[in-house]
């Protein structure tokens, strides 16, 4: 491999790479507003600036510059290397970078940081971005001084309502044109332009439009300073007391990979944001899936378990749950299965049902073995997916080769008498039009995370935990399983719904092999490792 040189290491690179580029790549922070890795180049923030050396022999490329001597109080004319962008410079073998090591480049940068604040109004205190700025880090970074400029600072627009999900201020804007790109190179929606020049330019909503497509809280995402907020999350909470996990979107077969920022002195959940993984979601989200954080403490939440509608303790609705299954005919009891439920969830009940019916496994598996989830919805090129489920590939997965019946197969099967007990693991329905059949069943017993139809019908509810509840796996449409990590503790009475299937399997006369998440998942890769190849992922995502 290639190698080129800054401040004196020796760095690796592939052909056509710019310098920020292969300087991230080997662990080296470049400064930069305006650069971003899934963007096209826009080269207008001048904060990524970097000294080139000339190749041995040839002379370097100068620059008169008049600079202000502030003990004479004039100006002095000198000569001073041509700093070059970083993020567009591209790199030759040999080439020799000069940045943190730089005299030039240090002064350079905190120029430009200062004249990006000099109308930069001192919002901090009641800005969203606080916390994770880039104008605070990099003012702290390569600045450190007072404001010189004492004019009054040029006005503009705040407050303005882009869309439904965005607000912007144009006076925080550095106009470093990430969100306007993003729209019409990611989003495919070129809503956003800028208008006018120099220190009265902004952001402005291309007329008779609004930012409303279905990426638009990306922007804010991609925005470096607090210019564009979120409706969802303005004045909500302060960056600095929030703590994030690892998680996984859980609105779609994509299943992008994210991050799930939390409160943890009280508990509550405030947003979800990217993680990057260039196999799945590159470095987006989409709307529908930034927002679906909500659904994790929404209010329909299963909160209690309940026999017959009423609550009780969640130990007398495992008792009555257990009496309704044993006096079950055993050949007429039928297992519903969840695409919107874990690998854990999902291999416990089968596990369970595998021991306590083993005659559901033996040749008529596909009879009584059912899956569901929430109904297709709408999907695009971009990410969006039609299947709204995080893990119908895990269920499929697990039943292999079986494959198991929907819901409207199971209401035939009630309708038919071929099942009159369900013990089922469902959040929610593809197609409700055939609810009425479950009206005919002699025992639902249903472990759910939200309230939804067949709680109505069930005989014994067991509130189980939501995802951001619990560690958990899911296979995405493309086949890969990844993790998402618990965040915060269950509400309610709820637990991982499959420590529900092992409690039910103790009152049932037949424990479950396992007494631990690790133990489970030993057990759930002893079965995967009959499966296809899968990719595995919970990388941490970069910075960008
Ligand atoms: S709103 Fe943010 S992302 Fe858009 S140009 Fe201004 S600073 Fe950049
Ligand atoms: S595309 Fe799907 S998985 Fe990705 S953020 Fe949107 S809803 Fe979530
Ligand atoms: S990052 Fe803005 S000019 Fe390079």
């Amino acid at each position: 491999m290639p190698t080129f040189k800054i401040d004196g290491r020796e760095i690796p690179f592939e052909k056509g790479e710019t310098v920020i580029v292969a300087a991230q790549r080997a662990g080296i922070d470049i400064p930069h507003y305006c650069w971003h890795p899934g963007l096209s180049i826009a080269a207008n923030c001048r904060m990524c600036l970097v000294e080139v050396a000339p190749p041995p022999g040839r002379p370097a490329l100068m620059l008169n510059v008049l600079s202000y001597d502030p003990e004479t109080g004039q100006y002095i004319d000198q000569q001073k290397p041509k700093l070059q962008p970083a993020c567009q410079q591209v790199v030759a073998e040999g080439m020799d970078i000069r940045s943190d090591s730089s005299p030039h480049v240090a002064k350079a940068r905190a120029s430009v940081q200062e004249f990006l604040l000099l109308n930069h109004p001192v919002d901090c205190p009641i800005c969203d971005q606080a916390g994770e700025c880039r104008l605070q880090d990099y003012w702290l970074e390569h600045q450190g001084t007072a404001k010189r400029m004492h004019d009054e600072p040029v006005h503009k627009p705040k407050a303005q309502v882009f869309g439904p999900t965005i607000v912007y201020d144009a006076e925080r804007c550095i106009v470093c044109t990430r969100c306007v790109r993003f729209c019409e190179e990611v989003a495919q929606d070129p809503v956003l332009s800028v208008r006018e020049r120099g220190n009265v330019n902004e952001i402005v909503v291309a007329p008779g439009r609004e930012l409303d497509n279905d990426y638009t809280l990306m922007t804010e995402h991609v925005c470096p300073v607090g210019a564009l907020t979120a409706s969802d999350f303005r004045f909500k909470a302060r960056v600095w007391f929030l703590r994030s996990v690892r998680s996984v979107c859980q609105n779609c077969a994509t299943g992008c990979n994210a991050y799930l920022d939390y409160d943890p002195r009280d508990g509550t959940i405030y947003r979800h944001r990217p993680r990057e993984n260039m196999q799945v979601n590159k470095y987006w989200m989409c709307d529908e899936g930034m927002l679906d954080y909500q659904r994790a403490q929404s209010a329909d939440r299963i909160l209690e378990a309940s026999i017959g509608g009423e609550s009780v303790k969640i130990g007398s609705a495992l008792d009555r749950a257990a009496e309704l299954l044993k006096a079950a005919d055993p050949n007429r009891t039928a297992l519903l299965l969840s695409a919107q439920h874990s690998l854990e969830d999902n291999f416990a009940l089968l596990e369970l049902v595998r021991a306590v019916w083993p005659a559901m496994f033996s040749g008529g598996v596909t009879a009584r073995l059912f899956a569901t989830g929430r109904p297709a919805g709408k999907g695009d090129k971009i990410l969006r997916h039609t299947d709204k489920n995080s893990n119908t590939a895990g269920v499929l997965s697990l039943t292999a080769p079986a494959r198991p019946g929907n819901f409207a197969a199971l209401c035939q099967a009630v309708d038919s008498g071929a099942v009159t007990s369900v013990l089922a693991l469902a959040s929610a329905v593809e197609n409700e039009q055939s609810l009425a059949s479950l009206a005919k069943l002699k025992a639902l017993v249903l472990l759910g995370v939200w309230q939804g139809p067949l709680v109505d019908r069930a005989q014994v509810v067991l509130p189980a935990a939501s995802w951001a509840e619990a560690d958990g796996q899911f296979m995405n449409a493309q086949g890969m399983i990844q993790e998402s990590e618990q965040a915060v503790a269950p509400a309610g009475q709820s637990r991982p719904a499959w420590k529900l299937a092992a409690a039910l399997g103790v009152r049932l006369g037949q424990p479950i092999a396992w007494h631990s998440l690790e133990e489970l998942r030993q057990s759930l890769a002893g079965r995967q490792a009959a499966l296809p190849k899968v990719a595995r992922s919970l990388q941490p995502g970069a910075v960008s």
